[in-house]
């Protein structure tokens, strides 16, 4: 579904990803992870059309996306869920949830994004300001599928989460990917990672220096951790 080959990004003089390459299949989740500053963030942004200073190729579905625009990769089935979550703070859950264009080819109804996300029902007249990280991080993904996008650009979608919440993504990522979505996650909890992932690449210095198994990822969980700095 998606197929990055050689991805160089830069800010200014500083280049931050050298030919970078990876596929993501439909559903199938695959994880980025790498120390802070390793290039994770860019990479989804690269893959969104967001990042202005790349070259190399970014096809989806087998169609070379090229210098296309984010609001065209959405249309297409893109959808990025930023670290910041992105939501609009003045909104309500449901404002948040309606207003963005459906655009993407797989649009979700508000009944399935309540049903799938009860506590979003719940607090579907709150701010979104009100909401806790957790609730946050659910409207963001959300949003993307209500969106109809067939690809999430997941970035670090646990951080911050209590323990009982980070289960509780991962039950909802393992949903989506059942249902044919493909997720490529930057994810440093390398439980859950391993949870709700297939393959998992290990970005260093703009490269993926290594690609992991869920079962070598496990055995080298210590060393890894201390690599991270986690
Ligand atoms: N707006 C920016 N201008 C200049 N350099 C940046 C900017 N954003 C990120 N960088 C640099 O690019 C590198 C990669 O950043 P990022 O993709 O955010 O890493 P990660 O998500 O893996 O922590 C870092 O060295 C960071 O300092
Ligand atoms: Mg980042």
């Amino acid at each position: 579904m998606l197929r990055v080959e050689g991805l160089h990004a830069w800010y200014g003089e500083a280049t931050v990803l050298r030919d970078v390459a990876l596929t993501v299949a439909p559903g199938e989740v695959v994880t980025l992870v790498g120390r802070n500053g390793a290039g994770k963030s860019t990479l989804l942004r690269a893959v969104m059309g967001l990042h202005p200073g790349q070259r190399g190729t970014v096809s989806f579905d087998g169609r070379d996306l090229g210098s296309l625009p984010a609001h065209r990769r959405a249309r297409l089935g893109l959808g990025w869920v930023p670290d910041d979550r992105g939501a609009y703070a003045s909104l309500t859950v449901t404002e948040n949830l309606t207003l963005p264009p459906a655009v993407g080819p797989a649009p979700w109804s508000l009944d399935k994004v309540y049903e799938t996300f009860p506590v979003l029902h719940e607090r579907r007249n709150s701010a979104a300001t009100q909401l806790s990280g957790g609730e946050q991080q659910m409207l963001a993904l959300a949003r993307v599928l209500r969106m109809g996008a067939r690809l999430l650009l997941c970035d670090e979608p646990t951080e911050g989460l209590a323990p009982l919440l980070v289960t509780r993504v991962a039950d909802i990522l393992r949903q989506v990917r059942d249902q044919g979505t493909a997720v490529l996650l930057v994810e440093q909890n390398l439980r859950f990672a391993t949870g709700v992932a297939d393959r998992h690449h290990l970005l260093a210095e703009g490269r993926v220096v290594e690609t992991l198994r869920n079962d070598e990822v496990r055995e080298r969980e210590g060393e890894l951790l201390t690599y991270l700095g986690i």
